[in-house]
């Protein structure tokens, strides 16, 4: 991605089973249950509310390659390897690093080379002049040599192959500009199991299209729209002939990802997998102010931006990286006020303790006052 999202909307229809068959009534079951209760609330207001696992420990690698992947010159792919060109965690398409950046930022960027390959990471960023300065820094400061620090592979874009785990029979990928980078190694994946599989890429000119030259070994299966040639693609182009049965993954600007879930709304015969690269809309918002804890500094946030959005006309530092509410960067203490939160990652004792995410959630009223 250059930032992403994937909202899957999984609707349980029965209850899941006990724990290995177990009775609810579970006598050591219970017990866990009210430990569980009282110690994580307690252990949240004293410690830090993260426990760090594999995808969260920090590696520094260093920057064995960077190519103009876009003939704009706006989009350059880093390939990275361990300094001492050893074999790195393994991930499988749909997966992301976090780029932990000299200056602080923090950015989540897909890998888009082939997960076969145990001892590199590719990444492909565009720069964007007038975004939060991420991919600028990226641009301007990560040569060949440099070290990077990189937290994860992780997924929340994991793709479910046909006759392997998934139902569909079909899949149909839809990438818009830079949003290739997570579809990448998935055609790879559909292309390596023999899959029934096609694509629509699709972008402002062929300029702004990274990878053109290595979706050419794709022949037919790949068709290339550009609007200068065909103006914006309708949901028909988009989708093409959906099948019942079709899987689609798709990733691109709002406005095409809009479309897409538009048009399959009521279709429950075909899945659909997507991934932003940009903060969702705000839905159902009202406005409400937020003071900031070490100023008394009072901001108001509208109706139709995030608390982040607002909060960062004040402190333009203040850390961020999805805006999507998964990567829990912009986790803040809420020192007043009622949250209505709107992530989906805290945990129920994290939210007991006073914890939200700037960038999704909202004031249930009318304030919060945040210990920034
Ligand atoms: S910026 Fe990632 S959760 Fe808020």
């Amino acid at each position: 991605m250059n930032q992403r999202h994937l909202e899957h909307t999984t609707t349980m229809t029965s209850a899941p089973p006990h724990l290995r068959g177990r009775y609810q009534r579970d006598p050591a079951m219970r017990v866990a249950s009210v430990i569980g209760k009282v110690w994580f609330p307690l252990w949240g207001r004293f410690t830090h509310l993260d426990i760090p696992g594999p995808a969260d420990q920090v590696t520094t690698l260093k920057v064995v390659g960077r190519e103009v992947v876009a003939h704009d010159n706006n989009v350059v792919a880093l390939t990275m390897a361990a300094p001492d060109g050893g074999e790195l965690t393994p991930w499988y398409a749909g997966a992301h690093l976090d780029l932990l950046l000299p200056s602080g930022r923090m950015r989540e960027y897909s890998l888009c080379g082939d997960p076969a390959d145990r001892n590199r990471y590719r990444i492909a960023v565009r720069r964007i002049p007038d975004g939060g300065g991420g991919s600028i820094e990226v641009h301007d400061t990560l040569t060949i040599g440099s070290s990077v620090r990189i937290k994860g592979p992780r997924n929340a874009f994991p793709l479910a192959a046909p006759g392997h785990g998934s139902p569909a029979k079909k899949l149909r990928f839809i990438a818009g500009g830079i949003g290739i980078t997570p579809i990448l190694p998935m055609l790879g994946a559909a292309q390596r199991l023999g899959l029934d599989w096609s694509m629509l890429y699709t972008g402002r000119t062929a300029a702004t299209l990274p990878f053109l030259d290595e979706l050419t070994g794709y022949g037919d299966k790949v068709a290339i729209r550009t609007d200068d040639r065909y103006g914006l693609p309708s949901a028909a182009d988009l989708l093409g002939p959906m099948d019942a049965g079709t899987a689609v993954y798709c990733c691109g600007p709002p406005p095409m990802l809009h479309t897409i879930r538009t048009e399959l709304l009521g279709r429950g015969d075909v899945e659909l997998h997507f991934e932003r690269f940009s903060p969702p809309p705000v839905e159902n918002g009202r406005p409400f102010t937020v003071t900031i804890g070490s100023s008394d500094r009072r901001i108001a946030v509208g109706a139709t931006e995030s608390a982040l959005a607002a909060i960062r006309r004040e402190l333009p530092s203040v850390p961020y990286s999805c805006q999507q509410g998964f990567c829990g960067t912009c986790k803040v203490r809420v020192l007043e006020g009622a949250v209505d939160h709107r992530d989906n990652i805290l945990t129920g004792p994290e939210r007991d303790a006073g914890v939200m995410l700037t960038c999704v959630s909202r004031a249930e009223g009318n304030h919060l006052r945040l210990d920034l």
